[in-house]
C-alpha cells in the first residue's frame, strides 16, 4: 500500500471508532418530559446541539428564540418536528421575551455577542445583548414562574480583559443577584461557564483547516499560547449537568484539558498530512496568553464534584460590617484553574480528541475523496 493509501486507511478506522460515540455519553433522564422548553439564541451552534439532545425526550415544546429568520428557517427544515416552535424576537426586546416566556417550565439563555473583536469594537452591542438582554430574561423568567433557568457563561468572564468577557462577568452577577432574591422553591437561576468549543462559529479550527487544504500558512496568534479544548457534546453534558444539580445562583463549571495554540496547529498539519508553514502573527486585541475557568477565590468556595465543579452562590447579605469586624478567613486565595495548569494535551492526544469531532471528520472525509488526493498526501 502506497503511504497515501495507508494514511487514508488510517483515518477511515479513526473515523468510524469514534462517530459510534452518544450524545452525552450518560444515560437519558426524564426531566424534560411533558416540559415545555425554551432556548434563547437556539439557532446558534449552541442551539442546534442541545435541541438535538432535547429530541429524545418527550417534552411537550421546545421554543427556539433569535432575531434572524433565515436561521430559524434552515432549522425548521432540517428538524421538522411540530413540537418545536420558533419565536422571532430579541433578547434587548423585554416585550418578546416575556411573550417567548409565557407557559415555559425551563430556560437555557444562550443568546450572546460571543466575538471578541465585534465587541471589542462595538461594547455597547455586547451591554445591551449580553447584560441588558440577560436582565430581560432572568426578569422575564421570574414573573412567568419559569421553574429553572440555566444561562450560559464563558472563561473569558474571569479577569476579563475584554468587552465580550466584562459583559458576560456582569451576566453572572446578574444570576447572582436574582438568585439570592428566590427560595429554593421559587425561579431557580443558575449558570455555566465553558471554554473554546471546538468547531463552533469562530473557533480557530475551521480557519485552520480552510488554511492548509489551501495551501496557506496557518497563522497562529502566540505558540504558547494556551486555551481549553471541549468538543461541543461536553458543552451539552456541562448544560444538563447544571440543569440536574443546580441550586440558586450556583456557577457550574466542567474540568476541561488544553493545549497550545502552537500544538493544535501541528495535530492538524497531521492529520492531514500536510506540511504548511506555521505563521506568528501576534496576539489580537483583548486577548489573554491563559484562559482561566474559575479563580482561586471561587474554588475556595467550590465543591470539587469529580468532572465538574460547583461554585456556590456567595449568599452573603449587605451587613458589610459584620464582615469588616470578623473578617472572612475563606477568601484568602487559592490557585486559580486555568488552560496552563490544567491537563495539557500531547499533540497526540489533540489528534485524537479532533478526530473525534463530526466537523473534522467530515472536512478529512471531504479532502480525502477529492479528486487530487494522490498529489496532496505526497505534498
Ligand atoms: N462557542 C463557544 O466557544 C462558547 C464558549 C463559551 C461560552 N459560550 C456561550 O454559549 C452561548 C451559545 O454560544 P454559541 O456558540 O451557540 O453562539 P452562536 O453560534 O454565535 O449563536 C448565538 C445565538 O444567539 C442568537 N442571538 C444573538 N443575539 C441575539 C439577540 N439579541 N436576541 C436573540 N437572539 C440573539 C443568534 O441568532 P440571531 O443572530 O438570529 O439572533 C444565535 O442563535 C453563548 O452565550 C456563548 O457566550 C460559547
Amino acid at each position: 500500500m502506497t503511504a497515501g493509501g495507508m494514511f487514508h486507511a488510517f483515518i477511515r478506522l479513526i473515523v468510524r471508532k469514534h462517530t459510534t460515540q452518544s450524545m452525552t455519553g450518560r444515560d437519558i433522564v426524564t426531566g424534560f418530559a411533558g416540559k415545555t422548553i425554551l432556548i434563547t439564541g437556539g439557532t446558534g451552534t449552541f442551539g442546534h446541539a442541545f435541541l438535538d439532545y432535547l429530541l429524545q425526550f418527550d417534552f411537550n415544546e421546545v421554543r427556539i428564540f433569535s432575531r434572524d429568520e433565515l436561521k430559524q428557517e434552515l432549522m425548521r427544515t432540517r428538524i421538522n418536528n411540530p413540537r418545536v416552535k420558533y419565536y422571532i424576537g430579541d433578547v434587548r426586546d423585554r416585550d418578546s421575551v416575556d411573550y417567548a416566556s409565557k407557559g415555559v417550565d425551563y430556560i437555557f439563555h444562550a443568546a450572546a455577542l460571543k466575538q471578541v473583536p465585534s465587541c471589542e469594537f462595538f461594547p455597547m452591542q455586547a451591554v445591551m445583548t449580553n447584560i441588558i438582554g440577560s436582565n430581560n430574561v432572568i426578569e422575564a423568567a421570574i414573573s412567568n414562574k419559569v421553574r429553572k433557568v440555566i444561562c450560559l457563561g464563558t472563561d473569558k468572564a474571569v479577569y476579563p480583559v475584554n468587552t465580550m468577557g466584562m459583559s458576560k462577568a456582569l451576566m453572572e452577577k446578574m444570576v447572582q443577584s436574582a438568585a439570592r432574591g428566590q427560595d429554593q422553591t421559587d425561579t431557580l437561576i443558575a449558570s455555566v461557564r465553558y471554554g473554546n468549543v471546538m468547531c463552533s462559529r469562530g473557533s480557530v479550527i475551521p480557519l485552520f483547516i480552510k488554511q492548509i487544504k489551501e495551501n496557506k500558512p496557518i497563522t497562529i496568534t502566540e505558540k504558547d499560547m494556551t486555551r481549553f479544548l471541549l468538543p461541543l457534546n461536553h458543552a451539552i453534558e456541562l448544560v444538563d449537568y447544571a440543569f440536574e444539580h443546580a441550586r440558586q445562583g450556583d456557577i457550574f463549571i466542567k474540568k476541561a484539558p488544553a493545549c497550545t495554540v502552537g500544538d493544535l496547529a501541528s495535530a492538524l498539519l497531521e492529520l492531514f498530512d500536510r506540511q504548511n508553514e506555521i505563521r506568528v502573527i501576534g496576539m489580537r486585541h483583548g486577548e489573554k496568553m491563559h484562559e482561566t475557568l474559575a479563580s482561586g477565590e471561587e474554588l475556595r468556595r467550590a465543591e470539587d464534584m469529580d468532572d465538574y465543579y460547583r461554585v456556590h452562590l456567595d449568599g452573603r447579605d449587605l451587613n458589610y460590617n459584620k464582615y469588616v469586624n470578623e473578617g472572612d478567613p475563606l477568601e484568602s486565595a487559592a490557585y486559580d484553574y486555568t488552560s496552563e495548569n490544567t491537563r495539557r494535551l500531547s499533540v497526540e492526544e489533540v489528534r485524537e480528541l479532533l478526530l473525534s469531532l463530526d466537523e473534522v471528520q467530515q472536512e478529512l472525509h471531504e479532502y480525502m475523496s477529492a479528486p487530487d488526493m494522490s498529489q496532496k498526501v505526497h505534498g
